[in-house]
């Protein structure tokens, strides 16, 4: 094998490879380095801090020390373009054929994108366990629940109460039926979803979703446009659960408009062969703060006073049933988009 391999080899390689001599200045680094915006030329017999510069600088001695040793640690580092990053550093002595430590070799390795990776899964890890503590929670209630509600019908037949009295026997009940509700919801956010994925007509299902809120629509003297993308005809769902997922979030946009605002619901083919297929819902209300959107699929996050919060929760979990995705657009006072995608091999 010719040097040029070797260089080749090193140049390929996806990790930033260098070497320093005793002084700490660079001897050699590979082209890797071109993506930090760095040229290699430019960092020959400059310190290696250059590289693990600016958020560093302040540590700079506490870095030799670390370097004078084999070890690995990580580290946050600045780019040449200003963009941080999360790195691991190896480093371990480079050292001649008599043994005498020349210097050190190692390598920086870009991990910003399995620390996100770590962290979403954490996160998604930590929601599943709360589901799972929730619905223990409900189940321990329901039944204690059943009892309060039937003793509570008994003794209003019983008592025959006055009608002063008789209003407080209703507003039990109307809280009990709350809680049952939510009882309700909550175990349905923690059962595990079995799908009936059948061919269907999804415009169909969708105006069905719109007929079943019309009495909330008015109410609220809300209206729907509905622009159905020609282009879709069949499409593979399950019935009941893109029903129940559509009218979260469109109970969410009625929820969040004003009184004679209009809500869009629409549909579009993917334009590419393999593009999934989309159901947007846009309204036009009071949107969400950037701060907060990180927070709308956590099970219990809700800023109504009467919400529970498992609305986008339970959307989440069955558009990723169905392989799909969910994902928000807000701007806070000019109003939201919610858009489902559903895989490609799903559109009719
Ligand atoms: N279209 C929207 N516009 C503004 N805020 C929204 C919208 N959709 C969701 N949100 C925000 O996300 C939160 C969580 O929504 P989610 O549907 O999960 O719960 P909820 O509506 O509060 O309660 P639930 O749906 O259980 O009755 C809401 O409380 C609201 O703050
Ligand atoms: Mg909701």
């Amino acid at each position: 094998m010719n040097a040029s391999f070797y260089e080749q080899l090193l140049d390929n390689a996806s990790d930033v490879i260098w070497a320093i001599d005793t002084e700490g200045r660079i001897t050699y680094v590979n082209d890797c380095v071109r993506e930090w915006g760095y040229e290699r030329e430019e960092l020959l017999t400059q310190p290696l801090l250059s590289i693990l510069n600016t958020k560093l600088i302040g540590k700079r001695e506490n870095v030799h020390t670390l370097l004078g040793i084999s070890q690995i640690h990580e580290m946050e580092i600045v780019n040449k373009r200003g963009e941080s990053y999360t790195v691991m550093v190896k480093s371990s002595p480079l050292r001649a054929e008599d043994g005498a430590v020349i210097g050190m070799i190692g390598f920086i390795r870009d991990v910003t994108k399995t620390h996100l990776l770590e962290e979403k899964l954490k996160n998604e890890e930590r929601l599943a366990s709360l589901g799972r503590l929730a619905a223990g929670i409900a189940h321990e209630i329901r039944n204690p629940l059943s009892s309060i509600k039937m003793n509570l019908t008994i003794l209003k037949k019983r008592l025959r109460p006055s009608l002063a009295d008789l209003e407080h026997f209703e507003i039990a009940q109307e809280e009990v039926a709350n809680l049952e509700r939510i009882v309700t919801e909550l175990l349905d956010y923690a059962k595990p979803i079995t799908l009936n994925l059948r061919w269907q007509n999804l415009h169909e299902r969708l105006a069905a979703v719109l007929a079943s809120l019309r009495p909330v629509l008015k109410e609220r003297g809300i209206k729907v446009e509905f622009k159905p993308d020609p282009a879709i005809s069949m499409a593979l769902f399950d019935q009941g659960k893109l029903h129940q997922a559509m009218l979260n979030v469109l109970l969410n946009a009625v929820q969040a408009s004003r009184p004679g605002s209009t809500v869009i619901m629409e549909t579009r083919a993917g334009e590419a062969e393999h593009a999934p297929l989309q159901i947007l819902v846009r309204d036009f209300g009071k949107g969400i703060e950037p701060d907060n959107l990180k927070y709308v699929f956590d099970p219990f996050y809700s800023t109504r006073s009467n919400g529970t919060g498992l609305g986008l929760s339970v959307v989440r979990n069955i558009i990723r049933n169905h392989n799909g995705s969910v994902t928000i657009e807000s701007e806070p006072g000019a109003g939201t988009t919610v858009r489902l995608e559903l895989p490609a091999g799903l559109a009719g």
